[in-house]
């Protein structure tokens, strides 16, 4: 099930930030460049690219600068969200970067994905979250 209600989120501007993302990627590896881009609540464009390292295992994926940039920006949290890869394709979040996102979703967070429109709650169903850590204090 796909979502058709976009809730006036500009996918273009996310798109084209995605891309623009992906053009700074550092991939030399992989040779895979991946760049995210995704809209805050207060109507800001955040984005990242990935950024690989000699020691394979502690390569950042483009969401990681994502987050990062959201946070230096001011923080707030995730309205929609939209990743590409070299071609400028759509790329799903692999898994680990769907709980990075997850934290910083705000209600209703929708992310572009290979099948249309979803909300992050039908890419990382049943998550954990801050909740559960709040649940065991
Ligand atoms: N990659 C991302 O940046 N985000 C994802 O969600 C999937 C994978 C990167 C990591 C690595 O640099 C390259 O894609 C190949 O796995």
């Amino acid at each position: 099930m796909t979502v058709t209600d976009t809730q006036g989120v500009d996918w273009a501007a996310l798109e084209a930030a995605a891309v623009a993302a992906m053009g700074k990627a550092y991939a030399p590896y992989s040779k895979f460049p991946v760049g995210a881009a995704a809209l805050t609540e207060d109507g800001r464009i955040v984005s990242g690219c990935n950024v690989e390292n000699a020691s394979y295992g502690l390569t950042l994926c483009a969401e990681c600068a994502l987050v990062g940039d959201l946070h230096m920006g001011g923080g707030g949290r995730l309205r929609a969200f939209y990743c590409v890869d070299a071609k400028g394709n759509v790329l799903m979040p692999c898994g680990r970067c769907r709980q990075l996102l997850y934290e910083f979703r705000a209600p209703g967070m929708q992310l572009m994905t290979t099948q249309g429109i979803k909300t992050m709650d039908q890419v990382l169903p049943d998550a954990f979250g801050p909740d559960n850590l709040e649940e065991n204090r």
